[in-house]
């Protein structure tokens, strides 16, 4: 296997920035726009983004922004709570296709029939699925605060968790709650492989193996950490060693590498390729960025009893969250 290995970030600078960057940079400022960017997405969007981060942390600087115009490089789902977080504000994306397989395997009917089965349970939805789920939702959660909220709930209480089964079995395991959970997965976080992984480790001496929940139980049980990618950042600052194998998108390492410029990441493979990365967030480009910045297009457009009913959730999960 031929690892993707990133060297220490201070070895390495970045080119200068393209002429796109620039022109987005410039047209920020003359709109007075906000850029926020998933850890997913292409480092040259990072590189020009207000605030990089995950879904917990977008959803903070999304209901904070003062801006009137906040672009969204993400999915479609993580601009709508942008919107429906700061509903005064226009939210545009670079590409309104881009969304996700945790999206597309949740439609609201199948929660709704969870419900009828199940009317007394409290319906906990991780924040990757569309508004009609969120609407039907009692708590909102992100990988970062899904074990938090779910501790929370009163122990007599059933809980339906949807829609990632893998983010949901991790969360009984470290919970010792029974779910009920209903069968959605993230397909590039499933296409990660314990002995591929195992053999990765070897290969690097050991290094530490970190993954996302979304991983399924056999990879989650060979790696070192499981955690959002937010906490893979203080994960690493914190441990004593100087490389880490990081199985989520590989995107991801651009951060790492910009908060930790002494240590080595090396990207896990996944499916027999050297690295896995996300499709739908990589139609973020930032040529799409610009063009959206111009033209104020693709921009988030929802009822406003849609996004009333879908802020209840979420905003129980900021009260909710440390
Ligand atoms: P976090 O943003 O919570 O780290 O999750 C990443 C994600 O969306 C995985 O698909």
């Amino acid at each position: 296997m031929d690892y993707t290995v990133y060297p220490p970030y201070k070895d390495d600078p970045r080119p200068p920035f393209s002429e796109t960057q620039k022109r987005i940079l410039e047209l920020k400022r003359e709109r007075g726009a906000l850029i926020l960017a998933h850890n997913y997405v292409d480092p040259q969007i990072q590189d020009v983004a207000d605030f990089v981060g995950d879904s917990l942390g977008l959803s903070r600087a999304a209901k904070s922004a003062k801006a009137e115009l906040i672009a969204f490089a993400g999915v479609d789902f993580m601009a709508e709570t942008a919107k429906i977080l700061n509903p005064d504000a226009r939210v545009v994306l670079p590409d309104a296709s881009a969304g996700c397989s945790l999206e597309e395997l949740c439609p609201a009917a199948k929660l709704a029939a969870a419900k009828k089965k199940y009317p007394d349970a409290v319906v906990v939805s991780y924040i990757n699925c569309g508004v009609g789920v969120k609407e039907l939702s009692d708590i909102i959660c992100t990988s970062g605060n899904a074990l938090d909220i779910v501790r929370q709930i009163p122990s007599g209480r059933e809980i339906i968790f949807c829609p990632d089964m893998n983010l949901g079995s991790w969360v009984e395991e470290e919970s010792g709650r029974k779910l009920i959970l209903l069968d959605g997965f993230c397909r590039e976080h499933v296409s990660y492989d314990a002995d591929e992984l195992r053999a990765a480790k070897e290969a690097f001496g050991g290094a530490p193996l970190i993954c996302h929940p979304e991983c399924p139980k056999p990879v989650r049980d060979v790696c070192d950490c499981v955690c959002s990618t937010e906490k893979m950042i203080s994960y690493c600052r914190q441990a004593p060693s100087d490389k880490f194998i990081i199985a989520t998108v590989a995107e991801m390492i651009h951060r790492l590498r910009k908060e930790l410029p002494d240590k080595i990441f090396i990207a896990a493979p996944a499916a027999g390729a050297p690295a896995r990365h996300c499709r739908d967030m990589l139609k973020n480009t930032p040529e799409k960025l610009l063009d959206c910045l111009e033209n104020l297009s693709p921009e988030i457009d929802l009822p406003p009893e849609t996004m009333d009913r879908a802020r209840r959730p979420i905003e129980r999960m900021l009260q909710m969250s440390k």
